[in-house]
């Protein structure tokens, strides 16, 4: 039996397959699933938008005040299978996901105030739930009390050749050379920023998923459950 209130955590590099997990968790044991990265994503679109961004730079200030304006929130469309994001009433799934977005979030992200409202956001969302959440700080700092920590990492060249086939098969225009470099100044920026980075927790349970199957990876945690008593 599954506790109803059970909260997983999912942190890990950039493109290494925590939001297919995730939502294969979140499917077989009833759980709620959140992709904290679409909200950081979600604001970096906004300040996209509202043109806040010059010359590579981010006022940052404009994206803070703004902060308390923007309502982020998911719903799942059960006609395509899939969780969707929304901005401000706008459905922002596709746009969040494009390059554009992915070669700037990471300076949104590493803004305090822009992480303190998101978390806190987070943290509304999983109250009294049962819930799959993945992103960078879900152990270390939303969830430091999470029933399971999962930390997934898979190589730069696997990361990469997933992520590559995953945009082309979106019709975007991108070169393998310009995805590999995306993830790892990702990876670069996310691990070293001084607000809360992408650290593994203590007590997290590593998951190297580059040459495993979905089906491998959801055995192992089933394992896992079980040997907790959470399952
Ligand atoms: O998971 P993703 O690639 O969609 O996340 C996009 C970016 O958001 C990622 O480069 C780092 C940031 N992020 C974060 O700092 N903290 C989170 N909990 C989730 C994402």
């Amino acid at each position: 039996m599954m506790n109803k209130n059970l909260v997983i955590a999912v942190d890990g590099h950039s493109s290494c397959g925590k939001s297919s997990f995730a939502k294969s968790i979140a499917k077989k044991y009833g759980l709620i699933y959140i992709d904290s990265g679409a909200m950081y994503r979600a604001v970096t679109l906004y300040g996209i938008e509202k043109g806040l961004f010059s010359a590579g730079n981010i006022h940052q200030n404009a994206l803070i005040e703004a902060l308390p304006s923007l309502s982020i929130r998911f719903t799942y469309n059960p006609s395509l299978s899939r969780y969707e994001t929304w901005l401000n009433g706008r459905n922002v799934e596709e746009n969040i996901r494009h390059i554009e977005v992915s070669a700037r979030v990471s300076q949104v992200a590493k803004i305090r105030e822009v992480r303190q409202q998101l978390v806190q956001m987070q943290r509304d969302i999983g109250k009294n739930k049962g819930i799959v959440m993945d992103g960078r700080d879900i152990g270390t700092v939303v969830f430091p009390q999470a029933d399971l920590k999962i930390f997934m990492t898979a190589s730069l060249e696997v990361r990469t050749g997933r992520r590559y086939k995953e945009l082309i098969g979106k019709g975007e225009k991108v070169s393998r050379e310009e995805v590999m470099e995306n993830l790892r100044t990702r990876d670069q920026i996310d691990s070293t920023r001084e607000e809360s980075p992408l650290r593994q927790a203590p007590d997290a349970l590593v998951l190297d998923n580059s040459f495993l199957t979905p089906g491998e990876q959801m055995e192992w945690l089933e394992n896992i459950l079980i040997e907790k008593g959470l399952a």
